[in-house]
């Protein structure tokens, strides 16, 4: 898929208030820090398209953007920020389970994960959820070009192993890094085969 244009749409924090459903919709979301604006700036090729920064929490907003005229790209507020309250833990939670279940366009979730690291509860929870609400999603492993590839490779493995405990089927899953500009091609192609169908 070439992308022809990105534009920011709008945030908010209520799914009445997001952009009508008319078009598909891919949310990306992930642990603070995981590096989702980087991933979207880089599908995009806009350096600022998502704000990045080094310290997490950064984004606390559903955003949504407008690709190609043609579908939704949705930055989510991450979770694990281990600085944020529980009050806000609480109301970030609410926020993502309503938005996951009312929000009629949305057509895939992928869920970052830094390769670096080993499952950690908080992600392992998530990814739990989105299996038992039913929520089309993939894995995507982020920052590969800050270890080896076989490094990369165990990590994937031991999310396979904890996923199939539970589950039967498991989700795709792919490699990126946005410093290096891996896995561009793969994830526009899913969400582009996807929309033709
Ligand atoms: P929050 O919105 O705060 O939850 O963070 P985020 O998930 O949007 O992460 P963001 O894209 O802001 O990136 C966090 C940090 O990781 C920044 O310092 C990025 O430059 C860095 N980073 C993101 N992706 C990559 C990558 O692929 N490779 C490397 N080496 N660094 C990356
Ligand atoms: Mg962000």
């Amino acid at each position: 898929m070439v992308i022809k244009e990105a534009k920011f749409l709008m945030s908010n924090t209520r799914v009445e208030e997001c952009p009508v459903p008319d078009k598909p919709e891919y949310a990306f979301i992930g642990r603070s820090n995981v590096g989702k604006s980087s991933l979207i700036n880089m599908l995009t090729e806009q350096k600022n398209l998502a704000k990045t920064s080094a310290s997490p929490g950064k984004t606390q907003l559903i955003n949504h953007f407008l690709i190609n005229n043609e579908w939704y790209l949705v930055d989510l507020p991450g979770y694990g920020y281990a600085k944020v309250g529980k009050e806000s833990r609480e109301s970030w939670r609410k926020m993502i389970n309503y938005y996951f279940q009312k929000r009629e366009n949305l057509t895939c979730v992928f869920v970052l994960i830094d390769s670096r690291h080993e499952p950690l509860k908080a992600d392992l929870e998530f990814i739990n959820k989105l299996g038992t609400m039913g929520v089309p999603f993939v894995l995507v492993f982020t920052k590969t070009d800050k270890q080896s590839a076989a490094k990369t490779d165990s990590t994937i493995a031991v999310y396979t192993r904890k996923l199939q405990e539970t589950w039967d089927e498991l989700p795709r899953m792919f490699r990126t890094s946005s410093a290096e500009r891996v896995g561009r091609d793969e994830l526009l192609n899913f969400i582009q085969e996807i929309n033709e169908q």
